[in-house]
Parts: structure tokens; sequence; C-alpha cells
């Protein structure tokens, strides 16, 4: 299988999701359109780490439909979004839209972002739950990023944990763990009739293409691209019902293991400086 096959199995997967996503009542798309206050769960559970970003020039990479990217520009940063996928770019744009705010959304795979957006062009980069398992080499990623920045730029990533990536969430009573936590070169080959929200939409492409990266390798990738690690916080909550049977509900409108929580990180923070 050749590289840009994995490109063209996933986007199908994603242009086809997006639609649902956008209807589905997870995204909140209408509460966008309605309250001119409102942010996304994900966006408000990263205030506390993320800080000012109003009157920066910022990039979300991976940004799907846009709900993020829109919670951002709400906080006063001038955005843009880069996706691989026409359809989440559509949706994006109509919120976006519908939402009031003039943000860029950029059709381009990750990899191409620097060629495609331009060098040194952005104050900070954010991107991440459920972005990097979709990239097979994590230390082209980390160079994207690196050159995506101006000098003393930063990057916010907020992603699934490897070791959550690691676990076989189809196991409801216990925790497994069955697929790499290391990256490989071989991709994690899933067909899947599903999304991870509620919709009764049956989808026809059904199999995707996925890569683990492992923590020390996603840091290592950055420090070697020139970036300073300045945050890394690991959290027992996850944006998602990643391991169903298994979770509840926290107060901020995420999931957390029912059973011992402490056992294992679901997620992390991360937040990197480009040295000047
Ligand atoms: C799970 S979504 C990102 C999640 C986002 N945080 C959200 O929930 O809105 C993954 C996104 O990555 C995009 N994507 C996957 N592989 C890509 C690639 N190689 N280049 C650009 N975008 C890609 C997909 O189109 C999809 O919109």
């Amino acid at each position: 299988m050749s590289s840009s096959d994995y490109l063209s199995l996933n986007r199908s997967s994603w242009d086809e999701r997006a639609p649902a996503h956008a209807a589905s009542p997870g995204y909140a798309v209408e509460r966008f359109l309605s309250d001119p206050e409102f942010i996304s769960a994900v966006v408000r559970f990263d205030l506390p780490l993320l800080g000012d970003v109003a009157g920066l020039d910022g990039v979300h990479l991976q940004c799907h439909i846009g709900t993020d990217t829109v919670s951002l520009a709400r906080l006063g940063a001038r955005m843009t979004g880069l996706d691989f996928s026409p359809a989440s770019l559509a949706e994006a744009r109509r919120l976006a839209a519908g939402a009031g705010h003039a943000i860029e959304f950029v059709e381009a795979v990750v990899y191409d972002a620097p060629s495609v957006l331009g060098r040194e062009r952005f104050d900070f980069v954010f991107t991440g739950i459920g972005a990097l398992c979709w990239l097979p080499k994590v230390r082209q990623w980390a160079q994207v990023v690196a050159e995506l920045l101006r000098p003393g730029g930063w990057l916010f990533l907020r992603e699934g944990h490897p070791i959550l990536w690691a676990l076989d969430e189809r196991v409801g009573d216990r925790l497994v763990v069955d697929f790499p936590y290391f990256e490989r070169e071989k991709p994690l080959v899933w067909d899947e009739a599903g999304t991870y929200v509620e919709t009764d939409v049956a989808f026809e492409h059904t199999v995707t293409h996925s890569w683990n990266h492992g923590l020390g390798e996603i840091v290592t990738a950055l420090l070697d691209a020139g970036m300073q690690l300045t945050t890394l916080v690991e959290h027992d909550s996850v944006p998602w019902e990643a391991l169903p049977g298994q979770m509840e509900r926290t107060d901020e409108k995420e999931w957390r293991l029912v059973d011992r929580p402490w056992r294992l990180p679901l997620t992390y923070t991360l937040r990197a400086i480009k040295r000047a």
C-alpha cells in the first residue's frame, strides 16, 4: 500500500462522517449559532493551561468541522484551520459564517502545511483530540509544527494518551493493552461502521488506517525539531466515551473511568515553545 492510499481511505471516512458530526448533539453546532459566547467543551477544558490568545495568529491543524477553531476565534485569536477533508471544511466554513467569524479554512495534508500556509507565520499551533493518530510519522509532524511557528511561538496539544490508544475498547469490563504503544511502520487497520458521536447514519466508508506514537517519541520529536517543552500534564479524563461500559461523565463534560480512575492517564496537555 502506498502512502497516498492511507490518505484516500482516511479522507473518505472523514468526508462521510463530517455531516453526521455537524448534526450530532455532541458537537453542539446549534449552540454556537444561538449563543455568541459559547465555546466548545474541549476548549473550555483547555482554558487553565491555554492562557490568553487574544490578538494572536493561530492555526488549528486537523480542525475537522471547526468547533474548536471558532472557539479560539471567540477568545480573540485570528484563526486559520487546516484539514484534508473537504466535507469537514464545508461544515467548518458554514459554522464560522453563521457564528460571524472570519476564519480561513485551508484544505491540505498536515505534512504539506508549511508549504501551503507559509513558514514562520503563526504565534501558536493548536491541535489534538484525535489528530496525531492519523499521521504515520510523529517526527515529520513535529517538524511541521516548528516550521509553522514564528520564533517564540508555541504549540498547544491536548491529545488522547498513547496508553489509551493501546487499549482494546471492545473489552467492556477491564483494561486490556492489545495495540502498539510505540510508533510502528505498519498501520493499524480498522473496519468500523460507526463513529464516536451518536448518529443513525449508516456509513459506507468503514476502513481506516491509524498509528500510535509513544509519549517519549512525541516529546523527543518536538525537542529534535527545535522546540522547548514548557508544560506536560496528564489527565484522568477524555472528551469522548473512549472505553464504553467503563466510563462516567465528569462535571466538565468529559469521560472518566468509573473504577479507580487513578490507574492510568487518558489524555495529556503538552505545551512547547519554538526556540528563538
Ligand atoms: C478527530 S478529528 C480532529 C478532532 C478535532 N479535534 C475535533 O473533534 O473537531 C480528525 C481530523 O483530522 C483530519 N485528518 C486526518 N488525517 C489528516 C491528514 N493527514 N492531514 C490533514 N487532516 C487530516 C480529518 O479529516 C479530521 O477532520
